[in-house]
């Protein structure tokens, strides 16, 4: 494991980069681990896909040695649109992209699975940060015979240039959906979610095919670098804003140098249930000052009431601060759980009619201002 020290490393390594694991899934491209322009070198003449397998504790790994400088990204012509694209691939003629890996996202006592899923689009299927790509799984739908199943939406968790800095992957941060039968608690496999178990349960190499990309209402607004974004989210809803997070303090992106501050809440059941903890952490330590990261587990904290800890506790606790940003134009994000959001509207009701102020109007003001932005499912 020598050669994998990070004094030889002269870039910020992500989740799935790991070199040492880059290196033995890239035995046919010479990699130059010094270099600091590594990940363009390894796009090059890679037609094959590129199939890798790896484990969560390469994935730790390979944020633990990061060290902090940003990573240089391509193509940038990437950066050139002035529209996001928008449907490039319908569900009549989706793409078909490849599986690169699935790695499980949570440790042994989280309820449930989430996964990390990275597909190789080739560069055929360009996204914006914020973006969802539709899966369409195989097999036939029960209620049309003959006809594929349905698109299920996923929201995006990379950047645009992906978790290999090359603009040929998306990531998807996908919850294994099972069913239990209500009567006796016993899983119920007839009745599991399809495209969640069939992406889960992939492998390197597999097709997958693919829609979009969709989506505007969670497009980061770049005009001004300095904004302040809040961004709420519940289990896979993280994924939208892992992208953002990348693209603020990982990516060298000469057009975009975020300088303002971005504050993620995440709400999860137990600290196993936490969603990519060790990227966030890195930015905490490299971005002090751009960086907030508070996390509500419901399982494990409890409030100031007793009862147990939701995101919407943690906004409370922050509402002076989080109501002054506001007014001051943040924007603020909320992505997962359709149920996360009458309990959050709940609390900024109660807060602002302790602080005097009424919430309805306050809310339609940020809708105006286009600073409330809402992807719950
Ligand atoms: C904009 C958008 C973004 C999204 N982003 C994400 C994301 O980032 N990550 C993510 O994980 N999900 C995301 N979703 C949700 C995702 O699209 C799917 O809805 C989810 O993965 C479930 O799809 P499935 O095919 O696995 O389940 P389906 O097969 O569609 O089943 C849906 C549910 O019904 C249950 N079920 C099946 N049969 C029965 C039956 N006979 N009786 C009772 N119940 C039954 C299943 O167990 C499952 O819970 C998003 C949705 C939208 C709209
Ligand atoms: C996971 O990856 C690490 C680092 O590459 C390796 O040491 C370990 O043996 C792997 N574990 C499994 C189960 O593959
Ligand atoms: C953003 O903030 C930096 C540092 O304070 C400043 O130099 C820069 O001009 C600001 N950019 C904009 C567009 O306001």
């Amino acid at each position: 494991m020598a050669h994998c020290g990070v004094s030889q490393m002269s870039v910020a390594i992500g989740v799935g980069v790991d070199p040492c694991v880059r290196e033995s899934g890239f035995k046919t491209h010479s990699v130059n681990l010094r270099g600091t322009t590594w990940a363009p070198v390894l796009s090059l003449d890679s037609k094959v896909p590129r199939v890798r397998s790896k484990n969560k504790s390469a994935i730790r790994m390979s944020v633990q040695q990061a060290i902090s400088q940003k990573v240089a990204v391509s193509p940038l012509a990437l950066e050139k649109a002035k529209e996001p694209p928008l449907n490039l691939f319908k569900p009549k003629e989706p793409y078909t992209a490849t599986v690169v890996s699935v790695d499980r996202l949570v440790g042994p006592n989280a309820p449930g699975e989430v996964c990390h899923i990275v597909i190789d689009h080739g560069g055929n299927v360009p996204y914006w940060e914020g973006q969802s790509y539709g899966v369409i799984p195989p097999g036939e739908n029960p209620k049309k015979p003959g006809s594929p199943h349905n698109v299920r939406l996923y929201s995006i968790a990379s950047t645009r240039y992906g978790d290999y800095f090359d603009g040929r992957t998306a990531s998807l941060c996908v919850r294994r959906a099972l069913y239990f039968d209500p009567e006796n608690g016993k899983e119920d496999p007839s009745k599991a979610g399809v495209c969640s178990n069939f992406l889960c349960n992939a492998k390197p190499g597999d097709k997958v095919q693919i829609t979009g990309p969709s989506g505007k209402i969670m497009l980061l607004p770049e005009e001004d670098p300095n904004a302040t974004h809040i961004m709420i989210a519940t289990g896979t809803g993280i994924a939208p804003f892992r992208g953002y997070l990348r693209r603020m303090f990982m990516e060298s992106v000469p057009k975009y140098k975020s300088g303002g501050l971005a504050w993620l809440f995440l709400g999860v059941a137990n600290s196993d249930s936490l969603l990519y903890d060790d990227e966030f952490n890195k930015y905490l330590q490299d971005y002090p000052d751009n960086f907030r990261y508070d996390k509500a587990l419901s399982r494990e904290q409890n409030n100031k009431r007793g009862g147990k800890m939701y995101v919407q506790d943690k906004i409370e606790e922050y509402s002076d601060e989080i109501f002054r940003l506001l007014d001051g134009g943040a924007h603020i994000y909320f992505c997962g759980l359709k149920g996360m959001m009458p309990g959050i509207q709940e609390t900024l009701k109660r807060v602002a009619l302790e602080r005097g102020e009424n919430w309805d109007e306050m809310l339609s003001r940020l809708k105006k201002n286009k600073q409330w932005h809402v992807e719950v499912y």
